[in-house]
């Protein structure tokens, strides 16, 4: 028995600034796969998350909502930890940075790094705004490009001619929060002295333990010479002050990393853990960040030097995964590329995307492409097609013909061998995160169960009688070639999985990998997985380019619109007539609108989790009449409810009484 390893996981910790999106499932997706594998395997794996709550994107897109930037994350919060638990997304735990465990451990660090001088302050001049009384970051403001004069770039670089400059240099520049000229403005900043740990980050870097790739990009980073980081911001600024200082607050990538430790820490409250064993310099855990190829630079010199001059454990390894394309290009609002988590999980089952993302995953920075017709055909060709079809093959004989009882030896020894023998390679893949891989050689072993069972044709040999004990034998054999192949694949789907224990009457262990099944009951089988429609997939594009939500954190463009404008909509007062639940749609009720001379209308609508039918039906309220009738995924929507409150509550808006049903609103 091998010992039994400790690690500590960590994802990147998601901004609260907006939903979660098919991105941020890839990395979750791929950090899980890795933890259920750990698990699987024996080991004691914790995966902690949190959300990234600070900074000043945050609250601007807070005061849009009108809502107090708690407020603001804490609805964040519930909408990320629901979409990861329905990606089946196995963390530990998933706290918030916002949270009392990191204001201080951000304290705590803070004073150490003071007390080795490895802070200093000086004043620096930057763009201002001066209606909102803001100091701007580069982001935040626009205008000419000095270069090549293309207009409406950013304040760092152009997109147009690529060159870089500071703020200061633009031709116009604008305030992209109030549309104000910026003016330039001294404050006092502290500073990180990065330098001071030259050498020990490039030993760090040396010693074999980051991706080739990144340990090159990071060696550049030295070679040009390491400068001082900025780690504070001045009020107005969502985060925590700076002991000692009025005003001055903690730069949100400072506070962000000790976010996995204050979020461990939360954990260890609620279990039996010992904190000092996972982060302590002298320790026998291991600690992996996955993380996105954007910003290996936090983890890779930022964040191991703050750990060192705080005399904390670094990682043991960073695990960085390239950008996620659809369709081969950026993921994109007008083509509905830029799926939200959520969306996605309104038309499809999560594993499906967990083995698509498997069978591309590997140990590199590369990006990832999801092409949504290979998608389908994958996922219809490997899971339904070949792994599911060696279960649905041999179930039909063994319960019609022998009462859902395997047979009491099993035979083709050489097979299964071959199939237990695949076991440590699998292993290696996954343990390296060449999950493509992995899945591969799961895959050549589902095509020689397959194989196995065309070349005995049990359905020919179960028309004479005498041949009945070689059916069950050979069928016998693939529930239990399934039912390895079902191990190996259970850290990618964990919602099949379970569904394959019920079938299986046993539960999946790859510590058990030898425990035939062997005169053994089965349940009855149940299809463990369906073909995914592309008609499906098509309408979950059609909802991501209509849900093209303008971007939260600009007020930049003029969002005014002309009278005309607003007289095209239609708004009238619909009485609710009947209200129903849809099978399977957890969000929707089908309603029957009148809208007196306009008639009935059928009216889908999200407000399931926040009204009964009953509390409906002959309500007034108001509708927009001549909205495009939307075909969706449980029938024609002719119309919308106008209603307010945010994802947590909805409220339904009523017109005063003497309103009836068909008036006009305007
Ligand atoms: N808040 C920081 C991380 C702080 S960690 C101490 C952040 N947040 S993020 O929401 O922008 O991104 C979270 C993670 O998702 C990052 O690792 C990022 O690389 C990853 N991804 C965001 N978009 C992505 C794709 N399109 N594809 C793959 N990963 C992407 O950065
Ligand atoms: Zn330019």
């Amino acid at each position: 028995m091998p010992t039994q390893r400790r690690i500590l996981v960590t994802s990147a910790l998601p901004y609260a600034n907006g939903p979660l999106h098919l991105g941020h499932m890839l990395e979750q997706v791929q950090t899980d796969i890795w933890v259920r594998f750990q698990k699987s395997r024996g080991n004691s794996c914790l995966y902690v998350c949190a959300d990234d709550a600070h900074g000043t994107a945050i609250m601007l897109a807070a005061q849009n909502e009108n809502l107090t930037a708690e407020e603001y994350v804490n609805s964040i919060w519930r909408q990320h930890k629901q979409d990861s638990a329905d990606f089946s997304i196995d963390f530990s735990v998933f706290h918030t940075t916002h949270s009392a465990e990191n204001r201080k451990w951000s304290r705590r660090i803070y004073k150490r790094l003071k007390s080795n001088n490895d802070i200093i302050s000086r004043k620096i001049t930057q763009a201002y705004d001066p209606k909102e009384k803001l100091f701007l970051a580069d982001r935040f403001i626009k205008g000419t490009c000095p270069k090549c004069k293309a207009e409406d770039q950013y304040g760092d670089n152009c997109e147009v001619c690529g060159a870089t400059y500071n703020p200061a240099d633009l031709i116009n520049p604008i305030s992209t929060i109030s549309g104000e000229t910026p003016i330039e403005k001294d404050s006092e900043h502290f500073f990180f002295r990065l330098k001071n740990y030259q050498t020990q980050l490039e030993k760090w870097i040396k010693s074999g333990t980051l991706q080739s790739q990144v340990a090159n990009k990071l060696g550049e980073w030295i070679e040009m010479g390491l400068q001082d980081w900025d780690i504070s911001r001045d009020a107005p600024y969502f985060g925590f002050e700076i002991p000692g200082t009025e005003d001055k607050f903690f730069y949100v990538w400072l506070d962000a990393p000790i976010g996995y430790i204050a979020s461990f820490e939360h954990y260890c409250k609620q279990s039996e853990l010992n904190f000092g064993e996972y982060w302590n310099e002298e320790n026998q855990t291991e600690l992996y960040h996955f993380i996105g190829k954007d910003i290996v630079n936090f983890h890779g010199l930022f964040w191991p030097a703050m750990l060192k001059s705080s005399g904390l454990r670094l990682p043991t390894g960073i695990f960085a995964h390239g950008f996620l394309t659809v369709n081969g290009a950026k993921m994109s609002k007008s083509r509905g590329t830029f799926i939200k988590a959520s969306t996605y999980l309104k038309y499809l089952d999560s594993d499906y995307l967990r083995y698509y993302f498997a069978a591309k995953l590997n140990g590199s920075v590369d990006d990832i492409d999801l092409n949504l017709e290979d998608f389908i055909q994958r996922v219809n060709s490997d899971l339904v097609g070949k792994v599911v079809n060696i279960a649905s093959r041999c179930s039909g004989f063994i319960e019609k013909t022998f009462e859902n009882r395997l047979s009491k030896e099993c035979g083709e020894e050489t097979l299964i061998k071959d199939f237990i023998c695949a076991s440590e390679n699998i292993a290696k893949l996954y343990e390296a995160r060449e999950f493509n891989k992995a899945i591969r050689s799961v895959m050549d072993l589902a095509d020689r169960a397959n194989q196995y069972i065309n070349d005995k044709k049990p359905w020919v040999l179960a028309k004479n009688t005498n041949e009945l004990d070689e059916v069950h034998s050979i069928c016998s054999v693939g529930i239990n070639l399934f039912r390895i192949l079902m191990i190996y694949l259970k850290p990618v789907l964990p919602k099949m999985s379970i569904e394959a224990e019920t079938f299986l009457n046993c539960s999946l262990e790859w510590t058990n990998l030898e425990n035939f099944l062997i005169d053994h009951d089965l349940n009855k089988f149940e299809p463990l997985m369906t073909r995914i429609d592309p008609k499906v997939v098509k309408m979950m594009i059609e909802e991501s380019k209509v849900d093209d939500a303008p971007d939260r954190q600009s007020k930049e463009s003029d969002n005014s619109i002309a009278i005309e404008d607003f007289s095209k909509i239609d708004i009238r007062i619909g009485e609710i007539v009947a209200a129903e639940q849809i099978e399977n749609a957890d969000k929707l009720l089908r309603l029957r609108i009148n809208l007196g001379d306009l008639g009935e209308r059928q009216i889908l609508s999200a407000i399931r989790p926040h009204y009964s039918p009953e509390d409906l039906v002959g309500r007034l309220t108001l509708v927009i009449a001549n909205l495009k009738p939307r075909k969706m995924r449980f029938g024609m929507s002719e119309g919308m409810l106008l209603m307010t409150g945010d994802e947590s509550q909805l409220y339904l808006l009523s017109p005063d009484s003497g309103a009836r049903a068909g008036m006009p609103v305007n």
